[in-house]
C-alpha cells in the first residue's frame, strides 16, 4: 500500500512526533510509509525519546534535519514554518507525560510548540503502562484532546515492557499509518479509493429463523454496524453486496447492491455461491446457531397439547463463516464476534472465535445491557487469526467500520488492480 499512494498527487507535509517510550521502535516504519509515499517528513522528538532512537535515525530516514529544541542551532523559528505549512501531525509513542503537556498546552520543546502553533489535524498514538493509561488523568486529558478534535488512535492490549500484560500496547506501524491515511485523506480528497476494483460482500443484521409462518426465533441486531460497514468499503471504492437478514432498507447506504437472505440457511447458501466471485468477506450479521428442527406449515395453535407449555427442538445453523473461510482461502474474511461478560472473558471467547473461525481478523464487541445490538456507537477490539490485538477502536458505528476497513484494506491482495 505505502508505495503507490503518492501517485499522481504533490507531497504533503507530515510532522511525526516521537515520545519517550519503548515503542519508539515502531515508529521508523511510519516515517518510511510517508516518505515512500511520496511525502515530505519532519521528525519532531522529544530530548527523551533520544534516549530510545537517536536523531541520526530519524534524519537519515525522513531526510531532513530532526530537532528537538525551539532554539536547536539551525531551527530559530522554523516551528512556526513548520506548524503553519502540515497537512498532519502523527505523535507516536504518546506518552503520558506528552498528552497532559499537550492538553496543557504547554510548549517547553520543539514538538509542543509545534502542535499549539499548527492548525493541522493531530493523531496521537498512547502508548504507556496499563495503570498510567487508565489513570483518571491520563483518561481526562484523553477525553479533553478528542472532544477538541484531537485523533486518538488507542492502545491495544498485550505484552507490555514491564513484563505485565494490559492495554497500553501502541498499534503496530500499519494501524498507524492506516489512521493517518484516513485522516488525511477526510482533509483532501475525500476518502481513499484503494478498492478500486475490488468485490466485497457483507453479512448484515439478524437472522430470523421460522417456527411457523408468524413466529420465528431472532436476535437483536438491527444491521446498522454491517451497513456502516458496506458504507466504508463503498467508500474506498470497493463494489459491494449485502446479505441482509431483515435489515431496514433506510439504513443501507446507496450503491450498495442488496440479496435479501432473512433466516440463516438462506444466508448460508447465497454467499456460499457468491464467495468465489469476491475477494472480501465481511460477517457481520448475528446469525442464529440454531433453528427448529420443523418450521409448521401452519401457525401452532393454543391447544390442550400445549396447555402447560410448549418445547421447541432446535438443530444446530451451519457457521457460515467457518464453512466459507475454509472452502475459500483466497477470500479475506473478517468476522465479529458479540460477547458478553467481563473484559477478560471477552477477550478470550473473542480469541478462540479467532483462532477457531479461520477469518483474518475478528472484531470483538461486547454486546447486551444496551450495547452492541441496535445503538449508533460501538467499541472494537480486533485481534487477527493467532488472537493478537492489531486494534482497538470505538467511536460511530461508520468510524468504527472505517478503522476496520482501513485495517482490512492493507492486507487486500487484490488492492488496486
Ligand atoms: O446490527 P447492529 O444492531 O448494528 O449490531 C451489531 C452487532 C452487535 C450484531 C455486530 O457488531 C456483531 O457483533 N456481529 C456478530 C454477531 C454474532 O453473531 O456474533 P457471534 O460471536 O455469534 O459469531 C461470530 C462470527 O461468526 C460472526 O462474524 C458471525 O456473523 C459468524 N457466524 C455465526 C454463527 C453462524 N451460524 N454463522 C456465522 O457466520
Amino acid at each position: 500500500m505505502s508505495t503507490n499512494l503518492g501517485a499522481g498527487r504533490p507531497p504533503r507535509r507530515i510532522i511525526v512526533g516521537v515520545g519517550a517510550g519503548i515503542a519508539v521502535y515502531k515508529v521508523p516504519a511510519v516515517v518510511r510509509h510517508f516518505v515512500k509515499a511520496g511525502d515530505s517528513v519532519r521528525v519532531m522528538p522529544t530530548e527523551a525519546s533520544l534516549n530510545f532512537v537517536g536523531k541520526a535515525t530519524w534524519q537519515a530516514l525522513s531526510g531532513a534535519p530532526a530537532h528537538t529544541g525551539v532554539f536547536d542551532e539551525e531551527a530559530g523559528v522554523d516551528h512556526v514554518e513548520a506548524a503553519r505549512g502540515a497537512d498532519l501531525i502523527v505523535i507516536a509513542p504518546a506518552t503520558a507525560d506528552l498528552i497532559a503537556r499537550i492538553h496543557a498546552g504547554l510548549a517547553g520543546d520543539l514538538l509542543t510548540t509545534t502542535v499549539l502553533a499548527s492548525t493541522a489535524p493531530v493523531l496521537l498514538v498512547p502508548a504507556m503502562h496499563t495503570a498510567m493509561w487508565n489513570n483518571p488523568a491520563t483518561k481526562h486529558n484523553v477525553e479533553q484532546l478528542r472532544a477538541r478534535g484531537i485523533h486518538i488512535l488507542e492502545p491495544v492490549s498485550g505484552d507490555l515492557s514491564s513484563g505485565d500484560k494490559g492495554a497500553g500496547r501502541m498499534p503496530e506501524p500499519e494501524a498507524i499509518w492506516q489512521r493517518a491515511e484516513e485522516i488525511l485523506a477526510a482533509g483532501q480528497n475525500g476518502p481513499v479509493r484503494d478498492l478500486e476494483g475490488v468485490k466485497a460482500f457483507v453479512t448484515a443484521g439478524g437472522t430470523r429463523e421460522p417456527i411457523d409462518p408468524v413466529r420465528f426465533v431472532g436476535n437483536h441486531s438491527s444491521g446498522r454496524q454491517g451497513a456502516a460497514i458496506a458504507q466504508a468499503l463503498v467508500e474506498r471504492g470497493a463494489e459491494v453486496t449485502l446479505f441482509s437478514a431483515n435489515v431496514d432498507d433506510r439504513l443501507i447506504p446507496a450503491g450498495v447492491r442488496v440479496v435479501e437472505t432473512p433466516s440463516a440457511l438462506q444466508m448460508h447458501q447465497a454467499v456460499l455461491e457468491a464467495a468465489p466471485e469476491h475477494d472480501m468477506g465481511f460477517f457481520v450479521a448475528a446469525v442464529a446457531d440454531f433453528r427448529p428442527a420443523k418450521t409448521a406449515t401452519k401457525k401452532v395453535k393454543k391447544s390442550a397439547a400445549n396447555e402447560d407449555g410448549w418445547s421447541l427442538e432446535m438443530v444446530r445453523n451451519p457457521d457460515i463463516l467457518a464453512e466459507t473461510a475454509k472452502a475459500f482461502p483466497g477470500l479475506l474474511c473478517v468476522g465479529f464476534a458479540a460477547e458478553t461478560g467481563s473484559d477478560e472473558e471477552i477477550l478470550e471467547f473473542g480469541r478462540a472465535k479467532a483462532r477457531s473461525k479461520g477469518a483474518k481478523y475478528i472484531a470483538i464487541n461486547r454486546v447486551g445491557g444496551g450495547l452492541g445490538f441496535g445503538t449508533l456507537d460501538n467499541q472494537v477490539v480486533v485481534v487477527d487469526g493467532e488472537g493478537n490485538e492489531v486494534l482497538s477502536t470505538s467511536g460511530s458505528k461508520l468510524e468504527v467500520a472505517r478503522a476496520i476497513v482501513a485495517l482490512a484494506s492493507g492486507h487486500s491482495e487484490t488492492q488496486n488492480r
